[in-house]
């Protein structure tokens, strides 16, 4: 493992923002040699199961379709190549409990954050790795407040809607704490 500081350009006002607003940070995960892609495509190949979701999105603009498959037979760098021409998504869900060198890098960057954030208490926390197509889009949803996205390779656009009625309701709040049905809230287009 290797050491050094995960955040590159935190300031006081992340510290006073954290937690209050949506903030973006400079980090370095991604020098990290568990995020090459070698020892992602090993990650792959021996991930458990019941522990990923591969998943064909739909098109753009297309309606709600999902399909879940499996990896199968095919090596890691099969896997991440066939994500490159598009269409997939790969959750390699709660990767933290799988393999110690993720685990140890949530932890390094919680350290970080409770050394800057005063009563900052560290969360019971998860973390997956998201590999996804190109083209690949996430339907409107809410997650629960205490989200965190650590981008490590190539680019994503992420739209932030109000936390306030017509775009949440209590109810979709309700059902999302409840049964976990976080995409199943309305969407209109006008919204973007
Ligand atoms: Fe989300």
């Amino acid at each position: 493992m290797t050491t050094g500081k995960i955040f590159a350009n935190w300031d006081d006002n992340h510290s006073r923002l954290w937690s209050h607003r949506p903030i973006r940070l400079e980090h370095t995960m991604h020098k990290q040699p568990a995020f090459s892609m070698d020892d992602l495509a090993k990650l792959i190949e021996h991930y458990p199961r019941e522990h990923y979701s591969l998943v064909k999105t739909g098109a753009k603009g297309s309606s709600r379709v999902w399909r879940e498959g499996e990896i199968g037979r095919l090596r890691g760098h099969q896997v991440i190549e066939a994500i490159s021409r598009g269409g997939l998504w790969l959750n390699l869900r709660n990767v933290t409990a799988i393999d110690r060198r993720y685990r140890d890098m949530i932890e390094r960057m919680f350290g970080e954050i409770a050394a800057k954030v005063p009563g900052f208490d560290a969360p019971t926390h998860q973390a997956g790795i998201l590999i996804s197509s190109p083209d690949a889009q996430v339907y409107y949803h809410a997650d629960l407040p205490g989200q965190g996205l650590v981008q490590i390779a190539g680019r994503k656009r992420v739209y932030i809607y109000p936390s306030t009625q017509p775009f949440i309701r209590p109810e979709h709040l309700e059902n999302i704490a409840l049964f976990d049905v976080e995409v199943d809230i309305p969407y209109e287009p006008w919204y973007d």
